[in-house]
């Protein structure tokens, strides 16, 4: 049904069936146009360029995802390369060196993963991981462990990578913070622009972050956060863009920050991506493709996808080793589990040779579904 839109990354890989756009999805023919704006753009402006991208393309693009997550002030949207970046200088609003508290899950991310247990060897830093599984306790479990200590920092995802299944959102724990100044993050990653989120009622208290490589179509370098106001940040990792205000002022003095998300802002940065993003926002808008529309086309995918694996009847990928909680809040994409990692790693390898790209986490074989795809796809997927 939307395959047209996505004419050039279907041509340039004919006869794969991409059941990996979790990881990377295809991006719309639009994006291509909106690559080459950004170059004649930066031909017809040259030195002008960053006050018309300033003032017209960066508040178009925070206006869409604004709207997508029901957030009512834009400006608190920053950008930023990757989610690395912005979630690393959210922690350098610590004190250098002071010791802290982190609450977290063992299914994060490898950026935050990485990022945290590097901060542990500090020695005065505590990182307690509370178990994703079994996933029908976990947001009991959760919510007892945000509750049981003054935390410095809470974060957790929106949808596990590792396996699809989302999370709670904080209205089912946020009331147990314990601490005002406590530092709030939420992954979005594998939630945002897939499945629907009304993000109004935590703005004020809490970071998203996310960005558009993935169902947002557009690929890298559009990440973002939508950054809490309630406490006015400053970052000790700073760029220029955190103050264009005072940027003609004399540099002297206590390093001021802007009143809004730019404050978690960094510096010279590549916006095409913000010109292919912008193209999809508007492509979605004109289609009138929301998350919710978007979200219903995946599930009745997904719906086929089992029905298909019913027939297939295969020991390995199938209802009984697909992790989940419930799938109507799923994320995008299946993960089934079974057997030992070199197992997984054979049969993506197999699936492969036979035109069906996924992708694989050790012990753990994705499936992912896109706007690029039709139920009747699924019919060529074999596991013999
Ligand atoms: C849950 C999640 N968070 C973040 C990222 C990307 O992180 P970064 O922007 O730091 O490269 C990914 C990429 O796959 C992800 O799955």
């Amino acid at each position: 049904m939307y395959k047209k839109h996505y004419s050039r990354f279907l041509a340039a890989r004919p006869d794969l069936l991409h059941c990996a756009p979790h990881s990377h999805y295809y991006w719309p023919d639009i994006t291509r146009e909106a690559q080459l704006r950004y170059w004649d753009d930066s031909a017809l402006y040259a030195d002008e360029k960053w006050g018309y991208l300033f003032s017209e393309k960066v508040p178009a693009v925070q206006q869409g995802i604004a709207r997508i997550l029901n957030v009512s002030n834009h400006e608190q949207i920053v950008f930023a390369p990757n989610t690395h970046e912005l979630l690393y200088r959210a922690i350098s609003t610590f004190d250098y060196g002071r010791p802290l508290a982190i609450l977290t899950t063992d299914a994060e991310f490898h950026s935050f993963n990485r990022q945290s247990r590097r901060l542990k060897e500090r020695g005065n830093v505590k990182l307690v991981r509370i178990a994703t599984e079994p996933f029908a306790t976990f947001a009991e479990r959760w919510r007892d462990a945000v509750a049981s200590h003054s935390w410095d920092m809470i974060f957790i995802s929106q949808v596990f990578y590792n396996s699809g299944v989302a999370a709670p959102l904080p209205n089912e724990w946020l009331a147990g913070v314990q601490n005002d100044d406590c530092l709030i993050m939420v992954d979005g990653y594998h939630g945002f622009a897939a499945v629907p989120t009304d993000w109004s009622a935590y703005t004020d208290r809490v970071f998203y972050l996310a960005g558009a490589y993935k169902y947002g179509q557009a690929g890298e370098g559009c990440c973002f956060a939508v950054v809490p106001l309630k406490h006015a940040y400053r970052p000790e990792y700073t760029g220029w863009f955190a103050d264009f205000a005072s940027l003609a002022k004399s540099q002297a003095g206590p390093v001021e920050y802007t009143a809004n998300g730019m404050a978690m802002a960094g510096a010279t940065i590549d916006l095409s991506a913000l010109y292919r993003f912008e193209s999809v926002l508007n492509w979605w808008q004109q289609e009138q493709l929301t998350p919710q529309r978007i979200h219903d086309y995946i599930r009745n995918l997904q719906v086929a996808f089992l029905g298909r694996l019913d027939e297939l009847n295969d020991q390995r990928v199938n209802r009984h080793t697909l992790l989940e909680n419930g799938l109507n809040r799923h994320g995008h994409f299946f993960t089934f589990r079974w057997g030992s990692a070199e197992a997984v790693a054979e049969l993506a390898q197999q699936l492969r040779s036979g035109g069906i790209a996924t992708d694989y986490r050790n012990d753990r074989l994705r499936f992912g579904f896109a706007l690029y795809h039709n139920a009747e796809d699924y019919q060529r997927i074999s596991f013999d």
